[in-house]
């Protein structure tokens, strides 16, 4: 079996980051599975589909050409990675997100993430609906005020011109989808711990889980 932390939390809480710092201590492999739901919506947009009709979301999303090298991602052969990061494509992401056959057609391609020695995934159902058995879920939490003035420090330190008010409600906005949606709804699993790092360094929240882990192991 291979063992699997998973890392669900509203956007901007510091996932990507914590699930990063997490896999970089253990030595394991990272699937940050938001980049799944982000290569669709561009490749749907790009590709003049509707994001809002489901099965032809979904037909994009099974013929997706995505692979991921050193840390960046290739859309048939070309380099999307900064493309991904944009707000515009986390919206479109949020916006086919809420679609469950988009969400069929992208489940085993994040199970295919699983390698020895294990395996960081990080979203929104890592917990609740792919990786159910995983030994160590952990929900994060920070507050939107918190949350919108990160993400106005990435976007500004990446000299991307911001607006700390507009990133705000548009975080809200994308929580309130991720939430409402009836497809896999950004919830805790039951068994999760949670984790409300507002008030802490990336080296705590790391910690923490490392040491989460380590109670639940040896792996
Ligand atoms: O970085 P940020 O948290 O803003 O976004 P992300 O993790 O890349 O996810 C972008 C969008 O994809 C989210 O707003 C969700 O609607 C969707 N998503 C999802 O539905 N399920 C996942 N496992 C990951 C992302």
């Amino acid at each position: 079996d291979i063992p699997v932390i998973t890392i669900d939390g509203p956007t901007a809480s510091g996932k990507g980051t914590l699930a990063d710092e997490v896999a970089r201590a253990l030595g394991y492999w990272v699937l940050d599975s938001g980049a799944l739901y982000r290569a669709t919506g561009l490749a749907a947009s790009r590709a003049g589909v509707d994001l809002d009709d489901g099965a032809a979301v979904a037909a994009v999303a099974a013929g997706l050409d995505l692979h991921f090298e050193d840390g960046r991602a290739f859309l048939d052969e070309e380099d999307i990675s900064d493309a991904l990061r944009q707000e515009a494509t986390g919206l479109m992401a949020s916006r086919v997100a809420v679609h469950l056959p988009v969400r069929a057609a992208l489940h085993q391609l994040q199970l295919d993430f699983r390698r020895l020695p294990g395996l960081v995934a990080d979203g929104r159902d890592m917990g609740t609906a792919i990786f159910p058995a995983a030994p160590l879920k952990v929900f994060l939490s920070a507050s939107a005020a918190t949350r919108a003035e990160r993400r106005y420090k990435q976007l500004i330190s990446k000299g991307i011109p911001a607006n700390i008010e507009d990133l705000r409600a548009d975080l809200e906005a994308r929580d309130a989808r991720d939430k409402g949606r009836s497809a896999s709804p950004l919830q805790a699993a039951p068994d999760a711990f949670t984790l409300d790092n507002s008030a802490q360094t990336i080296e705590e929240s790391r910690d923490l889980v490392l040491a989460w882990w380590q109670e639940r192991g040896p792996f």
